[in-house]
Formats: C-alpha cells, sequence, structure tokens
C-alpha cells in the first residue's frame, strides 16, 4: 500500500515557526518519523511539502493515477478558506484524513472552522506529529476495510 502525506503552507518552516505551538522538530523529522512509521506498518510513503497552493492540487489530482491509496494531509492555513482544496478532496476517490498539529479547536477562532475536513475521512488534531502516525494507522485501517 502507498500513502501520500501532504505538507501544506509554512511547514516547511517547523523548528523555527512558533516552537511553543508546533514543537522544535523540523519538517525533515517529521518525514522521518513518518516514513519510520510507515515502514513498521509495511506501508510505502511519499512526503511532499508546498507553500503553493496549485501544486497541492495537482499532487492531489494525480494520487490515484499514481498508485497511492489514501492522502494524509496537513493543510495548514489553507484549511480555514481554501474552497480549491476541498473541491479537489471531493474530485477524488481516494480517502483524505485531515491532520493538524496543533489543536485548531483550542485556538483562534477562525482556525475552528475547516472547509476541507466535511470532504475528508476525519480529522486528527492537537497530538503534534504524532498525529500523522495516527492518522497513518487509521488510513491503514480504512483501506483495508474498503477492500474486503
Ligand atoms: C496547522 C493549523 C493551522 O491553523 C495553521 O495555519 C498551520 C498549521 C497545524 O498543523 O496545527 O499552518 O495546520
Amino acid at each position: 500500500m502507498k500513502i501520500l502525506v501532504l505538507n501544506g503552507p509554512n511547514l516547511n518552516m517547523l523548528g523555527k515557526r512558533e516552537p511553543g505551538i508546533y514543537g522544535s522538530n523540523t519538517l525533515l523529522e517529521l518525514e522521518k518519523s513518518i516514513q519510520d512509521a510507515g515502514g513498521k506498518l509495511g506501508v510505502e510513503i511519499r512526503c511532499f511539502q508546498s507553500n503553493y497552493e496549485g501544486a497541492l492540487l495537482d499532487e492531489i489530482h494525480q494520487a490515484a493515477d499514481k498508485g497511492f491509496a489514501g492522502i494524509i494531509m496537513n493543510p495548514g492555513a489553507f484549511t480555514h478558506y481554501s474552497i480549491a482544496l476541498r473541491d479537489a478532496i471531493s474530485s477524488i476517490d481516494i480517502p483524505v484524513i485531515e491532520v493538524h498539529i496543533s489543536n485548531v479547536h483550542a485556538r483562534e477562532e477562525f482556525r475552528k472552522h475547516s472547509v476541507t475536513a466535511p470532504v475528508s475521512i476525519g480529522q486528527i488534531a492537537g497530538f503534534g506529529f504524532y498525529g500523522y502516525e495516527m492518522a497513518l494507522n487509521a488510513m491503514k485501517e480504512y483501506v483495508k476495510g474498503r477492500e474486503a
């Protein structure tokens, strides 16, 4: 099974960016921990980060054709307003799980609303980097259940 992990805008700044909220580990370290978790689960992982909405859209559109069974995505701030990202998720047949490092529901009002969560199979928020591993477990089970 192949899973695509997408990180949106400003997540390349992990480690430097508001460490009190997002921790002091880098994107590279996050991606390494996801690869390790994938290895343990026997899941092949491709990680991709972009600050550009269109680049994320392209990855979403092409994911199924490239053989990915699902997408784990932290859309960053796009979560809160990108109808284009929402429409891209709606346009594909493979499942998407939304992940946030911080507990977006315990922060500013504007972070409580996600335009992408309603078209995803679920949202995981507030568990730091471990949320991606949780999503990976959930995705594996979800895809297995779908195939059965
Ligand atoms: C975030 C939460 C978003 O509100 C914010 O814009 C981010 C990161 C998170 O992982 O907690 O960029 O998605």
